[in-house]
Protein backbone atom coordinates (compact mmCIF):
# COMPACT_ATOMS: atom_id res chain seq x y z
CA UNK A 1 0.00 0.00 0.00
CA UNK A 2 1.11 3.09 -0.71
CA UNK A 3 0.37 6.04 1.11
CA UNK A 4 2.09 9.83 1.00
CA UNK A 5 4.92 10.06 3.67
CA UNK A 6 4.66 13.81 6.00
CA UNK A 7 7.63 15.34 6.77
CA UNK A 8 9.29 17.67 8.49
CA UNK A 9 8.00 21.11 9.05
CA UNK A 10 4.85 19.71 8.60
CA UNK A 11 2.20 20.75 11.62
CA UNK A 12 0.96 17.10 13.65
CA UNK A 13 -2.20 18.13 15.60
CA UNK A 14 -2.84 16.86 18.87
CA UNK A 15 -6.11 16.19 20.44
CA UNK A 16 -5.70 16.49 24.41
CA UNK A 17 -2.65 18.65 26.29
CA UNK A 18 -2.21 16.43 29.12
CA UNK A 19 1.55 15.12 29.77
CA UNK A 20 0.98 12.73 26.73
CA UNK A 21 0.46 14.57 24.52
CA UNK A 22 3.61 16.88 26.00
CA UNK A 23 5.76 14.50 25.29
CA UNK A 24 4.34 13.32 21.93
CA UNK A 25 4.49 17.20 21.06
CA UNK A 26 8.31 17.09 22.13
CA UNK A 27 9.44 14.00 20.41
CA UNK A 28 7.67 15.29 17.44
CA UNK A 29 9.63 18.54 18.12
CA UNK A 30 13.11 16.65 18.56
CA UNK A 31 11.98 15.15 14.98
CA UNK A 32 11.62 18.97 13.30
CA UNK A 33 7.69 19.27 13.27
CA UNK A 34 5.72 21.62 14.03
CA UNK A 35 2.75 20.89 17.00
CA UNK A 36 -0.90 22.19 17.61
CA UNK A 37 -2.34 21.32 20.35
CA UNK A 38 -6.20 20.71 21.27
CA UNK A 39 -7.56 20.88 24.90
CA UNK A 40 -10.33 21.90 26.96
CA UNK A 41 -7.85 23.44 29.55
CA UNK A 42 -6.11 26.74 28.51
CA UNK A 43 -2.97 25.48 31.07
CA UNK A 44 -2.77 22.62 30.19
CA UNK A 45 0.75 21.03 30.18
CA UNK A 46 0.82 20.44 26.36
CA UNK A 47 0.80 24.16 26.16
CA UNK A 48 4.39 24.77 27.15
CA UNK A 49 5.44 22.90 23.72
CA UNK A 50 2.76 24.02 21.07
CA UNK A 51 3.03 26.37 18.53
CA UNK A 52 -1.26 27.13 19.32
CA UNK A 53 -3.54 25.71 21.68
CA UNK A 54 -6.96 25.93 20.45
CA UNK A 55 -8.78 25.80 23.67
CA UNK A 56 -12.49 24.32 23.50
CA UNK A 57 -14.35 21.25 24.84
CA UNK A 58 -14.08 18.12 23.01
CA UNK A 59 -17.20 18.35 21.60
CA UNK A 60 -16.98 21.52 19.61
CA UNK A 61 -17.06 20.39 16.12
CA UNK A 62 -16.28 23.94 14.77
CA UNK A 63 -13.73 24.36 16.48
CA UNK A 64 -11.78 20.92 15.57
CA UNK A 65 -12.21 21.66 12.36
CA UNK A 66 -10.75 24.83 12.28
CA UNK A 67 -7.88 23.21 14.19
CA UNK A 68 -7.50 20.71 11.86
CA UNK A 69 -7.19 23.06 8.98
CA UNK A 70 -3.79 24.19 10.39
CA UNK A 71 -2.44 20.67 10.37
CA UNK A 72 -1.18 17.35 8.39
CA UNK A 73 -1.96 14.94 10.68
CA UNK A 74 -4.03 14.61 13.49
CA UNK A 75 -3.74 12.14 16.77
CA UNK A 76 -4.92 12.16 19.76
CA UNK A 77 -3.31 11.60 23.53
CA UNK A 78 -7.18 10.91 25.39
CA UNK A 79 -9.72 8.73 23.95
CA UNK A 80 -12.72 10.81 25.21
CA UNK A 81 -12.75 13.33 22.39
CA UNK A 82 -16.23 12.73 20.99
CA UNK A 83 -16.05 10.52 17.54
CA UNK A 84 -18.45 13.82 15.76
CA UNK A 85 -15.97 15.77 16.65
CA UNK A 86 -12.76 13.46 15.01
CA UNK A 87 -14.73 13.34 11.83
CA UNK A 88 -15.43 16.91 12.12
CA UNK A 89 -11.97 17.02 11.76
CA UNK A 90 -11.27 14.65 9.44
CA UNK A 91 -12.63 16.52 6.51
CA UNK A 92 -9.59 18.68 6.79
CA UNK A 93 -6.60 16.07 8.31
CA UNK A 94 -6.45 12.46 8.44
CA UNK A 95 -6.56 11.43 12.23
CA UNK A 96 -5.22 8.77 13.31
CA UNK A 97 -5.81 6.53 14.72
CA UNK A 98 -9.19 6.78 13.18
CA UNK A 99 -12.97 7.62 14.49
CA UNK A 100 -14.02 4.57 14.41
CA UNK A 101 -11.84 2.60 16.39
CA UNK A 102 -11.63 5.45 19.18
CA UNK A 103 -15.80 4.74 18.81
CA UNK A 104 -14.87 1.26 19.89
CA UNK A 105 -12.50 2.12 22.30
CA UNK A 106 -13.84 5.14 24.20
CA UNK A 107 -16.86 3.02 26.03
CA UNK A 108 -15.42 0.01 28.03
CA UNK A 109 -18.41 -1.62 27.28
CA UNK A 110 -18.01 -1.72 24.37
CA UNK A 111 -14.72 -1.94 23.86
CA UNK A 112 -14.79 -5.40 25.75
CA UNK A 113 -17.95 -6.82 24.02
CA UNK A 114 -16.09 -6.02 20.77
CA UNK A 115 -12.89 -8.12 22.60
CA UNK A 116 -15.34 -10.97 23.14
CA UNK A 117 -16.75 -10.99 19.69
CA UNK A 118 -13.22 -11.01 18.53
CA UNK A 119 -12.70 -14.60 20.46
CA UNK A 120 -10.06 -12.62 22.42
CA UNK A 121 -9.24 -13.88 25.92
CA UNK A 122 -11.23 -11.70 28.34
CA UNK A 123 -12.39 -12.49 32.26
CA UNK A 124 -16.00 -12.77 32.91
CA UNK A 125 -18.11 -9.66 32.88
CA UNK A 126 -21.35 -8.11 32.17
CA UNK A 127 -22.77 -4.56 30.42
CA UNK A 128 -25.81 -3.16 32.36
CA UNK A 129 -27.97 -0.15 31.27
CA UNK A 130 -29.94 -0.31 34.48
CA UNK A 131 -29.87 -0.59 38.25
CA UNK A 132 -31.84 -3.67 38.19
CA UNK A 133 -29.29 -5.49 35.83
CA UNK A 134 -26.51 -4.03 37.53
CA UNK A 135 -27.59 -5.29 41.02
CA UNK A 136 -28.35 -8.92 39.10
CA UNK A 137 -24.82 -9.21 37.87
CA UNK A 138 -23.08 -7.61 40.99
CA UNK A 139 -24.73 -10.94 42.81
CA UNK A 140 -23.47 -13.52 39.78
CA UNK A 141 -19.71 -11.85 39.18
CA UNK A 142 -19.01 -10.90 43.38
CA UNK A 143 -16.25 -10.70 44.10
CA UNK A 144 -16.47 -8.04 41.15
CA UNK A 145 -15.65 -4.55 40.27
CA UNK A 146 -17.77 -2.06 39.27
CA UNK A 147 -16.61 0.62 36.03
CA UNK A 148 -18.63 2.93 34.88
CA UNK A 149 -18.38 2.49 30.72
CA UNK A 150 -17.18 5.86 30.22
CA UNK A 151 -14.63 8.56 31.38
CA UNK A 152 -13.10 6.77 34.14
CA UNK A 153 -9.34 6.33 34.45
CA UNK A 154 -6.50 5.68 37.13
CA UNK A 155 -9.11 3.95 38.90
CA UNK A 156 -11.47 6.39 39.05
CA UNK A 157 -14.99 5.60 38.45
CA UNK A 158 -14.81 2.20 40.34
CA UNK A 159 -16.41 0.20 43.17
CA UNK A 160 -14.95 -3.12 44.42
CA UNK A 161 -17.82 -5.39 45.70
CA UNK A 162 -17.46 -8.62 47.90
CA UNK A 163 -19.50 -11.64 47.54
CA UNK A 164 -20.36 -10.86 50.87
CA UNK A 165 -21.76 -7.58 50.05
CA UNK A 166 -25.53 -7.65 50.28
CA UNK A 167 -27.88 -6.02 47.83
CA UNK A 168 -27.74 -2.24 49.24
CA UNK A 169 -24.68 -2.16 48.26
CA UNK A 170 -24.36 -2.90 44.81
CA UNK A 171 -27.03 -0.52 44.84
CA UNK A 172 -25.04 2.02 46.25
CA UNK A 173 -21.96 1.21 43.87
CA UNK A 174 -24.61 1.92 41.27
CA UNK A 175 -25.15 5.37 42.39
CA UNK A 176 -21.30 5.80 43.21
CA UNK A 177 -20.17 5.91 39.50
CA UNK A 178 -22.80 7.91 38.08
CA UNK A 179 -26.22 5.64 37.63
CA UNK A 180 -25.65 5.47 34.13
CA UNK A 181 -24.33 2.55 32.00
CA UNK A 182 -21.66 0.33 33.93
CA UNK A 183 -19.11 -2.72 33.19
CA UNK A 184 -19.36 -5.41 35.74
CA UNK A 185 -16.28 -7.43 35.64
CA UNK A 186 -15.17 -10.51 37.91
CA UNK A 187 -12.64 -9.50 40.27
CA UNK A 188 -9.89 -11.58 39.13
CA UNK A 189 -6.83 -13.24 41.07
CA UNK A 190 -4.08 -11.97 39.27
CA UNK A 191 0.18 -13.12 39.16
CA UNK A 192 0.83 -10.04 37.95
CA UNK A 193 0.04 -7.32 35.12
CA UNK A 194 1.60 -6.54 32.15
CA UNK A 195 0.98 -4.70 28.90
CA UNK A 196 1.97 -4.24 25.11
CA UNK A 197 2.31 -1.50 22.85
CA UNK A 198 2.03 -1.80 19.31
CA UNK A 199 3.06 0.59 16.83
CA UNK A 200 1.43 0.25 13.21
CA UNK A 201 1.97 3.01 10.57
CA UNK A 202 -0.60 4.21 7.97
CA UNK A 203 1.02 1.95 5.16
CA UNK A 204 0.26 -1.12 8.07
CA UNK A 205 3.43 -1.82 8.49
CA UNK A 206 3.47 -3.07 12.17
CA UNK A 207 6.30 -2.98 15.55
CA UNK A 208 5.96 -3.67 18.74
CA UNK A 209 7.36 -2.71 22.40
CA UNK A 210 8.11 -5.93 24.53
CA UNK A 211 5.70 -6.19 27.12
CA UNK A 212 6.18 -3.98 30.27
CA UNK A 213 5.32 -5.39 33.80
CA UNK A 214 3.04 -3.16 36.15
CA UNK A 215 2.11 -2.41 39.19
CA UNK A 216 -0.36 -0.54 40.59
CA UNK A 217 -1.83 0.45 43.87
CA UNK A 218 -5.74 1.62 44.32
CA UNK A 219 -6.19 1.56 41.02
CA UNK A 220 -3.66 3.66 39.66
CA UNK A 221 -0.15 2.87 38.17
CA UNK A 222 2.49 3.11 40.65
CA UNK A 223 5.80 1.39 38.60
CA UNK A 224 6.41 -0.06 35.89
CA UNK A 225 9.33 -2.06 34.34
CA UNK A 226 10.68 -3.43 31.26
CA UNK A 227 10.99 -6.20 29.55
CA UNK A 228 8.74 -8.15 31.83
CA UNK A 229 10.16 -10.37 33.77
CA UNK A 230 7.60 -13.09 32.73
CA UNK A 231 7.82 -16.57 31.08
CA UNK A 232 8.57 -16.37 27.54
CA UNK A 233 4.97 -18.20 26.14
CA UNK A 234 3.58 -15.24 28.70
CA UNK A 235 5.36 -12.36 26.67
CA UNK A 236 4.62 -14.18 23.52
CA UNK A 237 0.77 -14.40 24.50
CA UNK A 238 0.72 -10.87 24.89
CA UNK A 239 2.17 -9.50 22.35
CA UNK A 240 0.39 -12.07 19.80
CA UNK A 241 -2.81 -10.44 20.97
CA UNK A 242 -1.68 -7.63 21.41
CA UNK A 243 -1.08 -7.28 17.25
CA UNK A 244 -4.08 -9.71 16.54
CA UNK A 245 -6.49 -6.66 18.17
CA UNK A 246 -4.52 -3.61 16.46
CA UNK A 247 -4.87 -5.09 13.30
CA UNK A 248 -8.27 -5.80 14.53
CA UNK A 249 -9.48 -2.40 14.84
CA UNK A 250 -7.12 -1.15 11.91
CA UNK A 251 -5.19 1.53 14.29
CA UNK A 252 -2.89 3.92 12.49
CA UNK A 253 -0.52 4.64 15.45
CA UNK A 254 -0.35 3.00 18.69
CA UNK A 255 -2.48 0.92 20.97
CA UNK A 256 -1.53 -0.17 24.45
CA UNK A 257 -2.96 -3.34 25.29
CA UNK A 258 -3.22 -4.01 29.17
CA UNK A 259 -3.05 -7.67 30.48
CA UNK A 260 -3.91 -9.71 33.28
CA UNK A 261 -1.88 -12.56 33.99
CA UNK A 262 -4.10 -15.10 36.34
CA UNK A 263 -2.17 -17.57 38.48
CA UNK A 264 -3.71 -20.53 36.27
CA UNK A 265 -0.85 -18.86 33.67
CA UNK A 266 -3.41 -17.36 31.41
CA UNK A 267 -3.34 -14.07 29.71
CA UNK A 268 -6.35 -12.24 29.48
CA UNK A 269 -7.05 -8.76 27.72
CA UNK A 270 -7.91 -5.94 30.66
CA UNK A 271 -7.95 -2.74 28.66
CA UNK A 272 -7.00 -0.84 25.47
CA UNK A 273 -5.65 2.66 25.19
CA UNK A 274 -4.81 4.07 21.44
CA UNK A 275 -2.40 6.31 22.77
CA UNK A 276 0.90 6.25 24.31
CA UNK A 277 0.55 4.96 27.80
CA UNK A 278 2.19 4.96 30.80
CA UNK A 279 3.79 2.01 31.30
CA UNK A 280 5.95 2.88 28.30
CA UNK A 281 7.44 5.65 29.76
CA UNK A 282 10.49 4.49 30.64
CA UNK A 283 11.20 3.80 26.76
CA UNK A 284 12.49 6.98 26.83
CA UNK A 285 15.06 5.37 28.36
CA UNK A 286 15.87 1.78 27.78
CA UNK A 287 14.26 1.03 23.90
CA UNK A 288 15.78 2.11 20.81
CA UNK A 289 12.50 4.43 20.34
CA UNK A 290 10.12 6.14 22.56
CA UNK A 291 6.75 5.44 22.37
CA UNK A 292 6.18 9.48 21.80
CA UNK A 293 8.50 9.20 19.03
CA UNK A 294 7.03 6.01 17.95
CA UNK A 295 3.95 7.20 17.42
CA UNK A 296 4.62 10.34 15.50
CA UNK A 297 6.73 8.11 12.84
CA UNK A 298 3.45 6.11 12.97
CA UNK A 299 1.06 8.79 11.80
CA UNK A 300 3.49 10.47 9.67
CA UNK A 301 4.13 7.29 7.78
CA UNK A 302 7.73 7.10 8.30
CA UNK A 303 9.62 3.63 8.74
CA UNK A 304 8.79 2.87 12.15
CA UNK A 305 11.88 2.80 14.34
CA UNK A 306 12.73 -0.33 16.51
CA UNK A 307 11.17 -1.19 19.80
CA UNK A 308 14.09 -3.34 20.97
CA UNK A 309 15.48 -2.93 24.34
CA UNK A 310 18.54 -1.21 24.76
CA UNK A 311 18.89 -1.44 28.59
CA UNK A 312 16.25 -2.64 31.28
CA UNK A 313 14.39 0.11 32.52
CA UNK A 314 11.75 1.16 34.76
CA UNK A 315 9.51 4.23 36.35
CA UNK A 316 7.83 5.57 38.93
CA UNK A 317 5.03 7.80 39.09
CA UNK A 318 4.80 11.26 41.20
CA UNK A 319 1.70 11.94 41.92
CA UNK A 320 -0.30 15.35 43.39
CA UNK A 321 -0.30 13.72 46.92
CA UNK A 322 3.89 14.86 46.94
CA UNK A 323 2.74 18.08 46.08
CA UNK A 324 -0.67 19.26 48.72
CA UNK A 325 1.05 18.00 52.35
CA UNK A 326 0.66 21.21 54.26
CA UNK A 327 3.76 23.46 54.58
CA UNK A 328 5.63 20.98 52.45
CA UNK A 329 6.82 21.15 49.09
CA UNK A 330 9.06 17.65 47.42
CA UNK A 331 12.51 18.16 47.42
CA UNK A 332 14.55 16.22 44.15
CA UNK A 333 17.69 16.93 45.52
CA UNK A 334 18.37 13.25 46.41
CA UNK A 335 16.51 11.91 43.35
CA UNK A 336 19.16 14.03 40.64
CA UNK A 337 22.06 12.71 42.64
CA UNK A 338 21.08 8.81 42.19
CA UNK A 339 23.44 7.88 38.99
CA UNK A 340 21.18 7.47 36.18
CA UNK A 341 17.95 8.95 37.79
CA UNK A 342 15.78 11.50 35.70
CA UNK A 343 12.69 13.34 37.04
CA UNK A 344 10.51 14.08 34.71
CA UNK A 345 8.14 16.85 35.70
CA UNK A 346 5.08 17.62 33.37
CA UNK A 347 5.03 21.40 34.48
CA UNK A 348 0.97 21.01 35.22
CA UNK A 349 -0.16 24.34 37.53
CA UNK A 350 -2.44 22.52 40.00
CA UNK A 351 -1.63 19.46 42.50
CA UNK A 352 -4.56 17.16 43.52
CA UNK A 353 -4.27 14.37 45.18
CA UNK A 354 -3.80 11.44 42.41
CA UNK A 355 -2.83 13.59 40.01
CA UNK A 356 0.02 12.68 37.77
CA UNK A 357 2.77 15.22 37.83
CA UNK A 358 5.56 13.76 36.74
CA UNK A 359 7.78 10.14 37.35
CA UNK A 360 11.26 9.32 37.37
CA UNK A 361 13.02 6.92 35.43
CA UNK A 362 15.83 5.13 35.39
CA UNK A 363 18.07 1.90 33.97
CA UNK A 364 19.62 -0.94 35.25
CA UNK A 365 21.35 -4.67 34.77
CA UNK A 366 18.04 -5.89 35.07
CA UNK A 367 14.52 -4.10 34.87
CA UNK A 368 14.06 -5.47 38.71
CA UNK A 369 17.64 -3.56 39.34
CA UNK A 370 16.13 -0.58 37.26
CA UNK A 371 12.90 -0.66 39.57
CA UNK A 372 14.33 -0.99 42.70
CA UNK A 373 16.74 2.17 41.93
CA UNK A 374 13.14 4.18 40.71
CA UNK A 375 11.61 3.19 44.31
CA UNK A 376 14.35 4.37 46.23
CA UNK A 377 14.50 8.03 44.01
CA UNK A 378 10.70 7.87 45.45
CA UNK A 379 11.26 6.94 48.74
CA UNK A 380 13.47 10.26 48.87
CA UNK A 381 11.11 12.31 47.33
CA UNK A 382 8.08 10.97 49.71
CA UNK A 383 10.42 11.30 52.94
CA UNK A 384 10.82 15.00 52.04
CA UNK A 385 7.45 15.76 52.49
CA UNK A 386 7.05 13.54 55.54
CA UNK A 387 4.98 10.26 53.57
CA UNK A 388 5.72 6.70 53.85
CA UNK A 389 6.79 4.77 50.68
N1 LIG B 1 -11.43 -7.48 36.90
C1 LIG B 1 -10.35 -7.12 37.63
N2 LIG B 1 -9.72 -8.03 38.42
C2 LIG B 1 -8.63 -7.67 39.16
N3 LIG B 1 -8.10 -6.42 39.18
C3 LIG B 1 -8.69 -5.49 38.42
C4 LIG B 1 -9.83 -5.79 37.60
N4 LIG B 1 -10.19 -4.65 36.95
C5 LIG B 1 -9.31 -3.70 37.33
N5 LIG B 1 -8.41 -4.17 38.21
C6 LIG B 1 -7.28 -3.43 38.83
O1 LIG B 1 -7.55 -2.02 38.74
C7 LIG B 1 -6.63 -1.40 37.82
C8 LIG B 1 -7.35 -0.29 37.04
O2 LIG B 1 -8.42 -0.84 36.29
P1 LIG B 1 -8.60 -0.57 34.74
O3 LIG B 1 -9.77 -1.34 34.27
O4 LIG B 1 -7.32 -0.81 34.05
O5 LIG B 1 -9.03 0.96 34.72
P2 LIG B 1 -8.26 2.33 34.45
O6 LIG B 1 -8.85 2.84 33.19
O7 LIG B 1 -8.59 3.17 35.62
O8 LIG B 1 -6.79 1.99 34.30
C9 LIG B 1 -6.10 -2.54 36.97
O9 LIG B 1 -4.86 -2.23 36.40
C10 LIG B 1 -6.03 -3.66 38.02
O10 LIG B 1 -4.91 -3.47 38.88
MG1 LIG C 1 -5.98 0.50 33.15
Amino acid sequence: MSVARILPPAALGIFGGGQLGRMTGMAARAMGYDVHVFDPDPECAAKAIATSVTTAPYDDEVAAARFAERCAVLTLEIEQVSVTTLNAAARFAPVRPAPDAVHVVQDRGRQKTWLRLQGFPVGPFAVCDDEAAFVEAVARLAPCIAKSTHGGYDGRGQVRLADADPAAAAAAAWRAIGGRRAIVEQFLDLACEVSVMTARAADGHVRQFPPSWNHHDHGILTWSMAPAPVPVEVAREAARLAEGITVGLGIVGVLAVECFVTKRGDVLVNELAPRPHNTFHQTERGHQTSQFEQLVRAVCNLPLGSGDIVAPSAIHNLLGDLWVQPGRRPDFTEAWAMPGVRVHLYGKPGARAGRKMGHLSAVGDTPEMARDLVRAAYRSVARSVGLAD
